[in-house]
């Protein structure tokens, strides 16, 4: 009975893996769109080329990806709070994980290509 429960759990993987025809990099793109939304990004920022409306565009933030395309060890500095742009702090500080914030960064970046 157990051998059989984990066998078809193992076929379910295989199953799921090969019907992402893209492979991780599709996977990896949702879940950085995942991580803009539930940080609330979207509160702000538009993202056309992924079809993400700001819910708020009186606040008038940028659409991203942002035209100036800067590095990413800017952009994590920026959204962490410790640099400014401008002179100014960004409106929000990223409150996730280091990996979360790479993964949201993928995202765009590879938006923007
Ligand atoms: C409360 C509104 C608000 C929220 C929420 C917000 N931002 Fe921003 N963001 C701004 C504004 C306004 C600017 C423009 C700052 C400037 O140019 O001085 C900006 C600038 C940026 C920039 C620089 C873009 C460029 O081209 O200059 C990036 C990248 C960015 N935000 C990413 C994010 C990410 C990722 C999140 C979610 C973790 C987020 N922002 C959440 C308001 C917001």
């Amino acid at each position: 009975m157990r051998k059989s429960v984990t066998w078809g759990l193992a076929l379910a993987c295989v199953a799921a893996a090969s019907a992402a025809t893209d492979g991780a990099s599709a996977n990896e793109m949702a879940a950085g769109q995942t991580v803009f939304a539930s940080q609330g990004c979207d509160m702000c920022h538009a993202v056309p080329a992924a079809g993400i409306e700001a819910k708020m565009p009186a606040l008038k933030a940028p659409p991203l990806p942002g035209s100036d395309a800067p590095t990413d060890e800017w952009t994590t500095s920026f959204l962490r709070g410790e640099v400014e742009k401008d002179g100014k702090p960004h409106a929000k500080k990223f409150t996730g994980s280091d990996e979360e914030l790479a993964t949201l960064l993928a995202w765009l970046r590879g938006l923007a290509s």
